[in-house]
């Protein structure tokens, strides 16, 4: 599988996959996303944008042809080795980012508004807010755009 930042031409596959598996918004704006594909087909993707001390993950998304085969596993895998800051996310599945480390956290202030990502009109009751906090790095390595 290959992971790559998502260029312009992507943006209608990762929104049809979105729209199919109902986690399209009409607020979504198609920028900061990465992709897992496979033979030149893409079978996932996930915002993933850069704040100045932390970064937000939202819009994930797997083809639901190709779920149950490692494809959010490998994207978030990729996202966290990559990263040096925090990782902040809203998610009705918080059994499911438990697995990667994440943990449940206070929703600060300086995060992104829930009705931005229109969370208030799915399941507001059951999404929660959570933390992967990174301390080490495993690759040392500044997350970087252009090595991507
Ligand atoms: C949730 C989703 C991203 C998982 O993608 P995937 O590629 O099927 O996940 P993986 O194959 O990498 O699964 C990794 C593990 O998570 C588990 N898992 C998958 N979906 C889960 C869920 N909804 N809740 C809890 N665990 C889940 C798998 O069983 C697997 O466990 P294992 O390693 O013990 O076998 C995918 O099902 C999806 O796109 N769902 C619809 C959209 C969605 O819910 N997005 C998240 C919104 S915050």
């Amino acid at each position: 599988m290959n992971f790559r930042r998502a260029e312009k031409a992507d943006f209608k596959r990762i929104s049809d996959i979105l729209k199919a598996i109902d986690e399209y918004h009409e607020k979504l704006v198609f920028d900061d996303f990465y992709v897992a594909e496979k033979d030149n087909k893409i079978l996932g993707a996930v915002q993933f944008k850069e704040n100045k001390e932390f970064f937000f993950l939202s819009s994930l998304g797997v083809d639901a042809k190709y779920q149950k085969q490692g494809v959010a596993s490998f994207l978030i895998n990729k996202l966290t080795q990559l990263s040096d800051k925090k990782i902040y996310l809203y998610t009705v599945i918080p059994d499911f980012f438990k697995k990667f480390g994440f943990k449940a956290a206070k929703q600060e202030s300086f995060l992104p508004d829930k009705n931005i990502m229109e969370c208030e009109t799915c399941f507001p009751k059951r999404c929660v807010c959570m933390i992967k906090d990174i301390k080490n790095c495993p690759l040392n390595k500044k997350f970087c755009r252009k090595t991507l």
